[in-house]
């Protein structure tokens, strides 16, 4: 997968060479190329941004870096990449859409600073590509760089050969499956005793059904209490009877 980054803060990128990221880049898994707006911006300040039309507070970034970088990036690959354009007010970032970005051969990602990016710029690319306006959250960030680091590890991770062990992310929580409407329960590993605390007896004991129940039933539960709106939106036909029992 190709990964094109445009960003008035490259070093804001840096932890794309770190871990899992960062081993799928020297792997060969994702092609990731960070580009500086300001390279794009010719006046003497390099200015990337000015005052809103109609006025208020904060400045806007201007269309013209914008339409250098990405014309000169559309040009420089094969077929159409999906834009992403981080925003706070976009749609939510998901598992889903994990998934989704996860299946695209070329991804184009412009973090904004400032009160965001002239909207003809969306308008201009939107007429001639597949975009995005994404947000991770409802709050607000000083600008888009955290949420590509965000999506980035969340599509990277997802890529055939990225992850150690192909089933680990089949269980995460949000992942399609059975387990889909759930969050994950809680995990162990050794030793059987710390600090005074064991270990559920059930995980020792070799019963893989009474395991899978033991499983759902703490994903069920931790559900309930962090994220009842998660059950309420979900199909009733996803929960048996033990679940409704909890
Ligand atoms: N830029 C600033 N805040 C953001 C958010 N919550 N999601 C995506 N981009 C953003």
């Amino acid at each position: 997968m190709r990964l094109d980054i445009v960003t008035i803060f490259p070093e804001y990128l840096e932890p794309l060479n770190v871990s899992l990221v960062g081993k799928a880049r020297a792997r060969g898994q994702l092609d990731v190329r960070i580009h500086d707006l300001r390279d794009c911006a010719h006046d003497k300040h390099n200015t990337v941004d000015d005052t809103p039309y109609g006025g208020g507070p904060g400045m806007v970034m201007k269309p013209e870096p914008w339409g250098e970088a990405l014309d000169g990036i559309l040009a420089s690959g094969e077929g159409e990449p999906v834009i992403v354009v981080p925003t706070p007010s976009g749609v939510p970032f998901t598992q889903q859409l994990a998934v989704e970005l996860s299946a695209k051969p070329w991804l184009v990602f412009t973090p904004a600073r400032y009160e965001g990016i002239d909207r003809r710029v969306i308008e201009e690319y939107g007429d001639r590509v597949d975009v995005r306006e994404v947000s991770i959250g409802d709050y607000v960030l000083a600008g888009g760089e955290a949420p590509v680091l965000v999506m980035v590890e969340a599509v990277a991770r997802l890529l055939p050969g990225v992850l150690g062990n192909a089933a680990s992310h089949q269980d995460d929580s949000f992942a399609p499956g059975a387990m889909a409407d759930l969050l994950e329960g809680p995990v162990y590993t050794k030793p059987p005793e710390w600090r005074g605390r064991g270990i559920p007896e059930v995980l020792l004991s070799g019963h893989h059904g009474k395991i899978a129940r033991w499983r759902r039933d703490e994903a069920f539960r931790r559900t309930d209490r962090n994220r009842p709106d998660l059950i309420e939106r979900a199909d009733p036909a996803a929960f048996d009877k033990h679940d409704r029992a909890i």
